[in-house]
């Protein structure tokens, strides 16, 4: 019988240095696109895809993410006094069920794979989703939900995966193809960013996995791989041809919030799409772009 899914692990451990300064005092996670935080995205799309139990590996610095999923009681009172019932209710929804949250601390942010470790006594012995919340994905049905469908079809362990240019894949955790078909395609290898001339395809894995429990023995070795961080792809690696494991090509957009543009891009799809501000976004990225096609080239302007 197929364990259910019904946990996630947030790894929200990293440092950010991508972000700096923004991410000296501030969470890189709590970073919003348009205004809601990315973990609070993240959040939302696991609750979408039934999961019941969400454990964040969180660091030094990292409590932002905890008071926003808290009480605020002076918040509360104040939106209270003012009648303002909207703004209340959106800050009651951000509260967990009690239980539903959990919060284990990485002393050292040793990479991503010594991250998902760290959660391993509170995942126990049955499959779960690690979800970063620094790559957004904005899809008709969310993307996680997507990836457990598939897994109630096939078990074993499913990434979300995605097309990169070939100049690219030293960025990534690359997947070696084996037997595709539709959006599945069977992982015979990763490989974690490799040069583009050895890449075994240009197929990368995003930050969506559900994964077996047997990761965690792979972990457990705890190898630094590339750039000496203890790496998931490494522990994945081993799995392959162990078992069931899939690559998932997700129906949806990606965007990396980690990076500086991508987080601009994501700001302004979102924009575009938002009831309220969209026209005025577009109208303003409209006009941006006319700008610069008269600074690039004054003849058009004439
Ligand atoms: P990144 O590779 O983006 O690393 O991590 P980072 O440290 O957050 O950012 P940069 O590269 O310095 O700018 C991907 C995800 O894994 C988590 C991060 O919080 C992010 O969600 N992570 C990474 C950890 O939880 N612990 C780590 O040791 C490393």
């Amino acid at each position: 019988m197929r364990k259910p899914l019904r946990k996630a692990i947030f790894p929200v451990g990293g440092l950010g240095t991508r972000f700096l300064p923004a991410t000296k005092a501030m969470p890189k996670e709590m970073l919003p696109v348009v205004d809601k935080p990315l973990i609070q995205y993240a959040v939302e799309e696991a609750r979408a895809a039934g999961i019941e139990e969400m454990i964040f590996v969180t660091g030094r610095g990292k409590s932002a993410i905890e008071d926003h999923f808290d009480y605020s009681y002076e918040l509360q009172d104040l939106l209270k006094e003012r009648n303002k019932d909207a703004e209340l209710a959106m800050i009651d929804n951000l509260l967990p069920n009690p239980g539903e949250f959990a919060y284990v601390r990485q002393q050292e942010a040793r990479g991503l794979g010594h991250a998902v470790w760290c959660a391993r006594n509170l995942v126990g012995n049955e499959p779960f989703a690690v979800l970063l919340a620094d790559d957004l994905v904005q899809a008709k049905t969310p993307c996680l939900k997507q990836m457990v469908e598939v897994y109630n079809e096939v078990g074993g362990n499913v990434v979300a995966v995605m097309d990169v240019p070939k100049a690219h894949t030293d960025r990534y955790g690359i997947l070696k193809t084996g037997k595709e078909s539709g959006r599945l395609v069977e992982a015979a290898g990763l490989v974690e960013k490799p040069k583009p001339d050895v890449a075994p395809s240009t197929l990368s894995i995003i930050g969506r996995y559900i994964l077996q429990p047997d990761v965690f023995a792979h972990l457990d070795q705890q190898t630094p791989g590339a750039g000496g961080e203890i790496q998931l792809t490494d522990a994945m690696a081993k799995m392959c041809g162990r078992g069931r494991f899939h690559g998932y090509r997700f129906e949806g957009r990606r965007f990396d919030c980690g990076d500086k543009a991508g987080f601009i891009e994501a700001n302004i799809a979102y924009a575009l799409n938002h009831p309220k501000i969209g026209g005025r976004i577009r109208d303003a990225v409209l006009d941006f772009a006319e700008q610069q096609v008269k600074v690039a080239r004054p003849e058009a302007a004439e």
